[in-house]
């Protein structure tokens, strides 16, 4: 290898490790992005410049690729709404799985094929790519709410196993026909983007959000053994750190949802919008003076922010109502649950846009043995996160996961507006319990007419 493009992968390695760091805390987190990105640049540039020398139309078209899908990228991440982001970090996650088994497919039909261990690593790389791919795609259409029913059948799991079991013995077949595997690489291929897609058609939009992090990992296990085969380092680690910060935030995620991943892949249970029915029962509502008294003369608050405060973009004037009840010395902290939204860390982005400071957030952990002693819960466009039925109904798809308990505040108030069900699309005895009171309408409009109201008492 070239000593140039050594030193540029080394720079690039440092480059992505450190930025994943930054990543890992809210603050820093936009600065981690922006180095990880220049890594990849100091990447691309690098292999371009001191790497095998590639010339007319390979340079050509490498040049487009780069360009078109660069382009792409740019344009697309600037314009997408927040709230449409999960689609998106399955499409890029997706693509990056296809490009990962793309890049085997090519070398494997070069000249000078690799054998032995080098081509078990391709094999690999485009099954597990080829599968991220097909999954990650089904997972955008969930995301994107254009497949709400689970496809589901007798022996399904099964059905799967024989699949994965056909494409390992197409992977011994393409290994022992070094020369003659053609056409049997591009049947792996195939199977594996389908196997992607049927192992994730069965399961529920619920569960969608672990799914897509199970598929980063693997599209980041893809590039890592990509690396292997092709001798590159900076993919080899680029690859490794984004597998295994994937497998982290799978486990995160599952654990956050109270399923393991077993259950997730194989038992597919939480549907999402099973029933999709209104909530039932009787809502007291609460006029906005009195709210407004409520919330200003407590002693202490806590927020619950979910989906539809992102959706209302209600964050700023949520910071603004949040410097007012400080001014007056009411204690408020925002409890945030680890799906609120929807994708990991949705709620703390949003509060840091709006400059809320770090340390008034406490996690579920931190918040629910407090609730008994909390005045007031404001809970905003947030349902599933605080569905008590997930403690005491066990037939509630969410029963099991752990919810952030407002219900044991001494009283709740829930911006939302209407009778609108959560992504579970299940009822929500919270809102139809004693203590609670709804303040109908779009968050950042009520919140603003709280901000006014309270202002002037
Ligand atoms: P949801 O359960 O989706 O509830 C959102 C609520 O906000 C709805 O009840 C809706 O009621 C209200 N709402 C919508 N727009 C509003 C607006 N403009 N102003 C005021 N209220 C509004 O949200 P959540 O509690 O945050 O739970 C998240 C759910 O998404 C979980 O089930 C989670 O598993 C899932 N999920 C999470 C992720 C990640 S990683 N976070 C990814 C995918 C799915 P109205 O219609 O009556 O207003």
């Amino acid at each position: 290898m070239h000593e140039g493009a050594l030193l540029s992968d080394l720079v690039a390695c440092a480059l992505l490790i450190g930025g994943v760091k930054a990543m890992s805390h809210p603050r820093l987190a936009r600065r981690g992005i922006f180095i990880a990105g220049v890594g990849m640049l100091v990447v691309i540039v690098g292999n371009a410049v001191f790497g095998p020398a590639v010339t007319g139309l390979r340079a050509g078209l490498a040049f487009l690729a780069v360009a078109l899908g660069g382009g792409l990228a740019w344009y697309e991440s600037r314009r997408v709404a927040m709230t449409a982001m999960p689609q998106m970090v399955a499409l890029f996650n997706g693509l990056g799985g296809g490009a990962a088994a793309l890049i085997v497919v090519t070398r494997l039909f070069e000249p000078g094929r690799p054998t032995g261990l080098v081509l078990l690593f391709g094999l690999l790389a485009l099954a597990i790519g080829g599968l991220s791919f097909g999954g990650s795609g089904v997972a955008l259409v969930k995301l994107a709410g254009r497949w709400s029913k689970p496809l589901r059948f007798r022996f399904q799991n099964g059905v799967h196993a024989l699949l994965a079991f056909v494409i390992l013995g197409v992977g011994v077949g393409v290994l022992l026909h070094s020369g003659h595997g053609s056409r049997l690489v591009v049947l792996l291929a195939v199977l594996s983007v389908f196997l992607g897609v049927a192992a994730a058609a069965p399961i529920g939009g619920a569960d969608m959000p672990v799914v897509i992090s199970l598929y980063n990992a693997l599209t980041g296990i893809a590039v890592g053994v990509d690396g292997l085969m092709l001798g590159n380092p900076a993919l080899i680690v680029a690859g490794t750190v984004v597998g295994a910060s994937g497998i982290l935030l799978t486990r995160l995620m599952a654990r956050a949802m109270n399923r393991s991943l077993g259950q997730v892949l194989f038992a597919h249970f939480g549907d999402a919008a099973a029933s999709g029915e209104a909530g039932s029962g009787t809502y007291k509502e609460m006029d906005l003076a009195d709210a407004a008294v409520t919330l200003a003369y407590a002693r202490r608050v806590r927020i619950v922010p979910g989906y539809g405060l992102a959706t209302a973009q209600a964050q700023h004037k949520l910071a603004e109502l949040t410097e007012l009840l400080r001014q007056r010395n009411v204690e408020v902290r925002f409890a945030i649950h680890p799906v609120a939204g929807r994708m990991p860390g949705h709620m703390n982005v949003l509060l840091a846009e709006a400059g809320v400071p770090y340390d008034l957030v406490q996690d579920l952990e931190e918040a629910n043995p407090e609730f008994p002693q909390i005045d007031v819960a404001l809970v905003i466009g947030a349902n599933d996160v605080v569905n008590p039925g997930a403690r005491t109904n066990p037939a509630s798809p969410l029963y099991g996961m752990p919810v952030l308990d407002v219900d044991r505040a001494r009283r709740t108030l829930v911006i939302k507006r209407g009778r609108g069900t959560g992504f579970a699309g299940i009822d929500n005895p919270l809102f139809s319990a004693e203590l609670t009171y709804l303040l109908y309408g779009d968050a950042k409009a009520v919140l603003g007419q709280l901000v006014g109201a309270i202002k002037s008492l």
